[in-house]
């Protein structure tokens, strides 16, 4: 299963609609509430973009729990906080034949195991240390005998960067060391990304003035202990970047951990365990740095007052 806390994330959005709605008299403008369809593998913001429903929209907040984080706790960054990640197939085609005759076959299992090990050379090797980059294979499929050595093997992977300029080396040097060392063994092979030039999933970029925009609001709301807001970048990637892509955007991490529990498994993990003390939490700070943010931009429409407090 995805096992990566959606329902939950809906389910506080939902909490959000509640008090919004409560507070609907007050609002100055209009929100717009996201829901997350298909947010992994089939890209659901992308479609969301598409559709138009952003098109009057000028600032966007998401959220996303994390099991390690204290429950009232919450991180994130200004800048990259996600990667942007790309999927490949490859095919390494040589010539099948009987495993004790290897002088009559072109093995694509030894071509592909070398390109699987050069593969890991360019971020360890041509990478700049300090800048975090993956390439990871996942699969690796050949024959289903003992004997026979396969036509071809396919192999598969991700690569993850947090720019897209160096998401674009990555998946040019992915595909020359693919080409390259099958060649080298006298095999030839076709490489794929999935979704084409782009990366798959766009590097999640926070924007500057909301990140002050969500410190003013949770510190306001939690306290300033339990605001973190020099989180280290993850590799996962999040559909959360295509909007971003079209308009300012901000995503945060949300605790769930209640320190006198037992330990909550990680995202994706099938243990995962939704924590419902948390909830409220992420209820009450996306309708707040909503209701905020808006009583802050409001533009000067007259006979409109702005008495209203700055949080909920
Ligand atoms: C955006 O605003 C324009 C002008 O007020 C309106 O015609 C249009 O329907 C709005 N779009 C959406 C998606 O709400
Ligand atoms: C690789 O491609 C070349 C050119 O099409 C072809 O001549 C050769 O037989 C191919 N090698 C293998 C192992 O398929
Ligand atoms: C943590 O769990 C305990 C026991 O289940 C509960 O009494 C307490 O309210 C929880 N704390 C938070 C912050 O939810």
């Amino acid at each position: 299963m995805h096992a990566c806390g959606h329902d939950a994330h809906v389910t506080m959005l939902l909490g959000a609609a509640k008090i919004l709605k409560h507070h609907e008299k007050d609002i100055q403008g209009t929100v717009v509430l996201v829901f997350q369809p298909a947010e992994e593998a089939s890209r659901g913001a992308k479609k969301i973009v598409e559709s138009g429903v952003l098109e009057n929209v000028t600032a966007i907040f998401g959220l996303h729990i994390l099991p390690n984080l204290l429950i009232g706790e919450v991180v994130s960054r200004s800048g990259p906080i996600m990667a942007g990640s790309g999927y490949f197939d490859a095919k390494i085609i040589g010539k099948g034949g009987h495993a004790g005759i290897p002088q009559q076959t072109i093995d694509p299992i030894v071509a592909a195991s070398n390109t699987v090990i050069s593969l890991q050379h360019i971020v360890s090797r041509e990478a700049d240390p300090l800048d975090s980059q993956v390439v990871t294979i996942t699969k690796f499929q050949g024959s289903n005998a003992y004997n026979i050595i396969p036509d071809y093997v396919t192999i598969g992977g991700t690569i993850r960067a947090l720019t897209k300029q160096i998401f674009y080396q990555l998946r040019q040097r992915v595909e020359e060391v693919i080409i390259g060392q099958a060649a080298v063994h006298r095999c030839n092979a076709t490489v794929e990304f999935l979704g084409g030039v782009e990366p798959f999933y766009l590097p999640t970029i926070n924007n500057g003035d909301l990140h002050q925009h969500f410190v003013n609001v949770a510190v306001n709301m939690l306290g300033l202990n339990r605001v973190y807001s020099a989180m280290t970048p993850v590799m996962g990637a999040e559909d959360f970047s295509f909007y971003q892509e079209v308009i300012p955007g901000y995503f945060f991490m949300l605790g769930m951990q209640n320190a006198s529990n037992k330990r909550i498994e990680s995202l994706h993990s099938p243990y995962l365990e939704i924590n419902e003390d948390g909830l409220p939490y992420g209820a009450a700070l996306h309708a707040s740095l909503a209701f905020s943010y808006l009583l802050k931009h409001q533009q000067n429409v007259p006979g409109v007052e702005t008495k209203y407090h700055d949080e909920l």
